[in-house]
């Protein structure tokens, strides 16, 4: 069973639409600020978000379920990456929307547990044998390729490392050249090499050559202590999922069918609920020696009306296991059909899962509210917007809904563009309101021209 060298493989995330959310915008005692962290208003919303962070910080909070509700363009979605952002990227948070699980190649509770798995991490503390220190050096070795033919192979790479006790100069075997190359190691970097199993990893750049660029993106650390040759304690954060990955063996034999059968299918390894067991015992031996620790995270469901009655079946046992993580729901559904059956029950999900829940409830904004998430948005997306132009969309957000308006700016400044303006006016919006309907509207001429349409 592999535990080390585990590849953390997080989801990305689609959030264009949230770029300007950085967390919950709370004070010191959990009360919501006005306008912070680029979230406006929605203040119970965000005070009870906070209380979930917290519960999730102390690990109080494992197995439990939150539902967010309220109707569309509330910032159900945004409160809830807000909450992503408030754990940091230590605590696992795992995005998915209902209707992910329905897939033709994977079956929906499989989908279900991947994600469950995805949503509890686990941080596993080694003290290991390391070479640690500044890179001073860094040259492969070339010679002829003993196996004949063209180009020449690295035979050896040499590292020079320092550190604020010494400098030592190593000798190491070329398929660590590979991994210094992939963790795109230069000289000045600070690494550490271990010495086992010859992994890299690179931590940052030294502390010596932060005003050399001023890169943002970059992470200065400063120059180890100690020798170079040492004990390190070393932590990990890895996913239930990520071990599950790590184990998993391809499908198949080695006969020709099997061999046909993988070539046939897309290239998929399997992993099964015995391997899952498998997994969750060695977990849990490790955690009885103290060598690791369980996260639990978050599972964020958005949407969850798509799901369906097996799935909720499904969800409902997982969250009653030892191992689980906190799942958020979200909803715009008021009394809906549960899917998969004829009943209808409070935000389509059923009432024995419904009764577990504790729930957030969202509520539509203001129209100042609106002004300033709409302003907030222009300013993310680099656009200038007039006032006149401001209030009238604040306006339309109230009789509309916020995410129209709010998708009405980006055409809005091309129309500008085509006139040859920078800033855009209230011309543009109401142009661009007129070519772009919203949702309530079409709603609303559907039923006025029933006989007009295909039915
Ligand atoms: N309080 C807020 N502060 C700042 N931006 C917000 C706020 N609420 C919503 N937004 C932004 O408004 C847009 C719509 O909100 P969001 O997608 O979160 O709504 P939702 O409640 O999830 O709606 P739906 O039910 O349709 O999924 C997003 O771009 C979001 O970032
Ligand atoms: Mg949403």
């Amino acid at each position: 069973m592999k535990i080390e060298e585990v590849k953390s493989s997080s989801k990305t995330q689609r959030i264009s639409a949230h770029t300007h959310i950085k967390g919950l915008g709370l004070d010191d005692s959990g009360f919501a600020i006005q306008f912070a962290a680029g979230l406006v208003g929605q203040d119970s919303a965000r005070e009870a978000a906070g209380i979930v962070v917290d519960l999730v910080k102390s690990k109080k909070m494992a197995g439990r379920a939150v539902l967010m509700a309220g109707p569309p363009g509330t910032g159900k979605t945004a409160i809830a990456l807000a909450i992503a952002q408030e754990l940091g990227n230590k605590v696992p948070f795992c995005p998915m929307v209902g209707s992910e699980v329905y897939s033709s190649e994977i079956k929906k509770t499989e989908v279900l547990m991947e994600n469950f798995r995805r949503a509890i991490g686990l941080r596993i503390k080694e003290t290991k044998e390391v070479y640690e220190g500044e890179v001073t050096e860094l040259t492969p070795v070339e010679t002829e390729n003993p196996m004949g033919g063209y180009g020449k192979t690295v035979s050896q790479v040499i590292v020079g490392l320092k550190t604020a006790k010494g400098t030592k100069q190593l000798k190491l075997d070329p398929s660590i050249y590979q991994s210094l190359q992939k963790e795109k190691v230069e000289t000045g970097d600070v690494i550490y090499i271990e010495a086992n199993s010859g992994a890299v990893k690179r931590q940052g750049r030294s502390d010596n050559y932060a005003t050399e660029f001023d890169l943002e993106a970059e992470e200065y650390v400063p120059l180890p202590k100690g020798e170079v040759h040492k004990k390190k304690e070393v932590v990990q954060d890895v996913t239930l999922h990520d071990l599950d990955v790590a184990n998993a063996k391809p499908q198949g034999g080695q006969d020709i069918m099997s061999m046909m059968g993988q070539l046939m299918k897309p290239k998929k390894t399997e992993i099964t609920d015995k391997l899952r067991k498998e997994v969750n015992k060695i977990v849990n031996q490790y955690i009885d020696q103290g060598i690791a620790e369980l996260v639990p995270g978050v599972l964020f469901i958005d949407e969850v009306h798509m799901l369906d009655i097996e799935t909720f079946t499904y969800l409902h046992r997982s969250l009653e296991s030892a191992i689980a993580p906190i799942v958020i729901f979200a909803t715009n559904r008021g009394r809906c059909v549960i899917r998969g059956t004829d009943v209808v029950a409070p935000h389509g999900i059923p009432l024995d899962l419904l009764d577990r829940l504790l729930i957030i409830r969202t509520l539509p904004y203001s129209t100042s509210e609106i002004e300033q998430i709409v302003k907030l948005r222009a300013v993310t997306e680099g656009l200038q917007v007039e006032d006149d132009a401001l209030s009238y969309l604040s306006e339309l957000g109230t009789r509309t809904t916020l995410r129209y308006v709010i998708q009405l700016l980006t055409p809005a400044s091309l129309t500008a563009k085509i006139d040859g303006r920078t800033t855009i006016k209230k011309e543009d919006v109401e142009e661009i309101a007129s070519l772009f309907i919203d949702a309530k509207s079409s709603a609303k001429i559907l039923t006025q021209n029933k006989d007009k349409f295909m039915m």
